[in-house]
């Protein structure tokens, strides 16, 4: 493991206290000046794809309902400026706005996400490792950033993975791993998380995922 990924991980265990606390006070979406009602009128184009209210019903689709609002808004920054490539996606966010992103995300944070259903039998192979991680292969615990149930870390801008879809979650991992997507430090941070994963550990995992909640 690189010293990026320790460095960010010991900041994971003891620096996110604060902000942590700050989210459970309320301050859930820090730095966003977004307007939910705004945000409304503006997902109107969102929803061909990822669903009413964000709860995208394609599995290669993500669902968008529930997710971080900062995280949501630094994806369609990463988009618009060309750092997370997708031929479908970026034309979205192209003419998007700051403040038309700003008001996107605190929407759909703001929307309930929808349960989805784990495979059995991926747990024997993935509860371990998103619990606890693969020590001698250098696999931090998922848990630690993710949360226990998947809900991500809001303030951190850690992502929701409970309730995502599998197929999604899977080629995301892939693409962690093959360093297609790996912007910023925490792009970074999380490529370098995927890198030692087998094809049937990522398979595991994105139904797991899938079934947190
Ligand atoms: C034509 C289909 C389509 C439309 C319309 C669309 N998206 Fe997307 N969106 C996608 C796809 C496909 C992905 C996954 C891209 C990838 O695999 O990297 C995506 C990914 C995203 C992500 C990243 C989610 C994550 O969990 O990382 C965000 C945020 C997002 N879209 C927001 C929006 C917003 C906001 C709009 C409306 C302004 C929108 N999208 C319109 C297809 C679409
Ligand atoms: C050190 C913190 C950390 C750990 C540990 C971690 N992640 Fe992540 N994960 C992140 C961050 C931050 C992102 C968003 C990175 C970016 O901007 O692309 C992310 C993104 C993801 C995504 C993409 C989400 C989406 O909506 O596109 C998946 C899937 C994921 N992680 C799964 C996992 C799994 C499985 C594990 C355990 C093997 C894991 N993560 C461990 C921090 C972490």
């Amino acid at each position: 493991m690189s010293n990026v990924v320790r460095g960010l991980l010991v900041a994971c265990a003891f620096g996110m206290s604060a902000p942590v606390i700050a989210a459970e006070a309320g301050a859930a979406q820090p730095f966003l000046q977004g307007d939910i009602k705004a945000g409304e009128a503006k997902a109107a184009s969102c929803a061909a794809c990822h669903g009413p209210k964000g709860n995208s019903a394609t599995p290669a689709w993500p669902k968008l309902a529930g997710q971080g609002a900062v995280y949501v808004y630094e994806q369609l920054q990463q988009f618009k400026e060309g750092h997370r490539t997708n031929a479908v996606m970026a034309p979205m966010a192209a003419p998007l706005s700051d403040q038309d992103m700003q008001d996107l995300a605190v929407y759909f944070a703001a929307q309930p996400a929808s349960p989805g259903v784990a495979s059995e039998d991926a747990v024997a192979i993935a509860e371990p490792i998103y619990r606890a991680g693969i020590a001698d292969r250098g696999v931090p615990a998922c848990s630690g950033c993710h949360g226990p149930t998947g809900a991500g870390n809001p303030a951190a801008a850690y992502p929701r993975l409970g309730g995502q879809h599998a197929e999604y979650a899977q080629a995301q991992l892939k693409a962690y791993r093959a360093g297609e997507r790996k912007a910023g430090a925490k792009g970074l941070m999380m490529s370098q998380v995927a890198a030692e994963l087998t094809d049937e550990e990522i398979a595991a995992l994105a139904t797991y995922i899938s079934g947190l909640q």
